[in-house]
């Protein structure tokens, strides 16, 4: 569907809200007051997250944050029952302590990755911190064969992410409460420098005990990297010492990129996070090469019924100008060449699902080869291209979503809800032997959504919303 002419859009609604625009760009929301104290580590847990370092029908990691005091990293884990009693059957498990001075202090971040655990098996742990223990978590452990399941993805979080963010997070559990996954297509956070430690706060306020009881597969995005440039002008970009401290990952990626790149198989969907910002900058050009040939050996090896590729840049762009050409080259042609069925993406703050067929192919007959999905999470929104209204099947501007993936033997059910739980975008992938997948498409009649911001005077013309707009008046974009 074509989306209305913006400046009729705007005209109508602008004259009603120009005298409303002062309130909302003055509008403060969540953000940590300067000298304020909100997110200091404490000897108390906090930042618990479940990730995936090894199998997941035998293993379970977590991780959690504390403050200096805490130099042991101690948790206790239990089979689960229905008993209050599980001090008596658990035991103890140490892991590693890294320290990190960010924003808020000097923090200490745990790992404890927790071994022998029998498949399919509800177990409860705990963490420790300074002569006191968190709450008693829950988790299942996968079956290590295939098992139908849920799990859940969210695009870019990034800005406003308590005040925002944790409304989409939030109804996306309650409406997949039996979600056994989520996966996080890179920007979680916006600040790439300064007190990002507020940030990462703010992501863990808002998904809070979620992620310690559904193991999350985060990939990066360019804001989890530092931007630097050194006085001859080089630019080059460091990942966030925060990533690899708050999670645990299983280190099976190229060399050099252990902390970033990884695969997980869970119950017959082989999940396959690459690292995109590597891939797009002109000064690492072997990194999207090194990724190619690690992704080619994992497709050309793999025992999974379904295959997940999950990175933050999309192959092609939702928004304007924004297509990533050295993904298309070295990347979707080993999507299509071995049948990966999904490829989640973020980056681009609008939404847009199609199969993005590579040169020389044609659709035919309801078959679709690799589904491509860009889709965002928080606040911040940009307008989908031309191009994109033609070539998506299906797009979105000004909506925050999240989705709900059922994953069956025969089939996978993918869901786009919004913030509001409200149907949005639904397709079904059906496994046929004799070809590519049969895409049943099941979006709704609903008219596809396009910004509806008021015409705010002075308001950046390219972008519907700004995002850091929703954290503090006037403050800057990114891309
Ligand atoms: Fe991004």
């Amino acid at each position: 569907m074509r989306r209305p002419s913006r400046a009729v859009l705007f005209s109508l609604v602008g004259v009603l809200l120009v005298a409303l625009a002062p309130g909302l760009a003055e509008a403060q929301n969540t953000l940590v007051p300067e000298g304020m104290p909100r997110y200091e580590p404490t000897g108390f847990p906090d930042r618990i997250v479940l990730t995936f370092t090894g199998d997941p029908a035998a293993t379970q990691a977590v991780t959690w944050r504390t403050g200096p005091s805490v130099t042991r990293a101690v948790a206790e884990i239990s089979v689960a029952g229905d008993s209050p009693g599980l001090h008596l059957t658990a035991r103890m498990v140490e892991g590693r302590t890294t320290p990190l001075e960010a924003g808020n202090g000097l923090a200490h971040h745990h790992t404890v990755t927790f071994t022998d655990l029998r498949p399919n098996t509800l177990y409860a742990y705990r963490v420790g911190g300074e002569g006191t223990w968190s709450e008693w978590f829950q988790f299942r452990t996968a079956k290590g064969t295939f098992e139908p399941f849920s799990f859940l993805y969210f695009g870019d979080a990034q800005n406003a992410v308590k005040s925002h963010y944790s409304r989409t997070v939030r109804q996306a559990a309650l409406d997949r409460s039996d979600a056994r996954v989520m996966v996080h297509a890179g920007d979680l956070v916006n600040l790439r420098a300064g007190n990002h430690d507020d940030e990462w706060g703010e992501w863990f306020d808002a998904g809070g005990w979620l992620h310690g009881m559904i193991p999350s597969i985060p990939a990066p995005g360019n804001h989890e990297y530092v931007d630097e440039v050194d006085q001859a002008g080089r630019e080059w970009r460091t990942l966030s010492p925060h990533w690899p401290v708050q999670f645990a990952f299983p280190g099976n990626g190229p060399d050099g990129m252990e902390e970033t790149v990884y695969h997980v198989d869970f119950q017959g969907v082989r999940f396959i996070v690459l690292n995109s910002v590597e891939a797009v900058y002109d000064d690492a050009p072997d990194r999207v090469e090194d990724q190619a040939r690690w992704l080619e050996a994992l497709l050309r090896d793999n025992p999974n019924r379904w295959t997940v590729a999950v990175f933050h840049h999309p192959v092609v762009s939702v928004a304007r100008g924004r297509d990533n050409p050295s993904l298309q080259e070295h990347w979707q042609p080993l999507f299509e060449e071995y049948g990966v069925d999904l490829v989640l993406q973020g980056h681009d703050h609008s939404y847009g699902r199609g199969g993005n067929l590579a040169e020389g192919t044609t659709a035919w007959d309801g078959r679709v080869g690799t589904m491509y999905v860009v889709s965002v999470a928080g606040p911040k929104m940009y307008f989908a291209s031309e191009e994109a209204l033609e070539t998506f099947d299906r797009v979105g501007e000004d909506t925050q979503l999240y989705q709900t993936v059922q994953v069956e033997w025969d089939r996978i059910v993918f869901e786009s809800r919004t913030t509001t739980g409200r149907l949005y975008d639904a397709f079904e992938l059906h496994k046929d032997p004799e070809g590519p997948n049969r895409l049943v498409d099941l979006r709704p009649e609903d008219a596809e959504r396009f910004c509806g911001r008021p015409d705010i005077p002075g308001y950046r013309a390219d972008r519907c919303w700004e995002g850091t707009d929703f954290v503090r008046p006037g403050g800057s974009g990114g891309r």
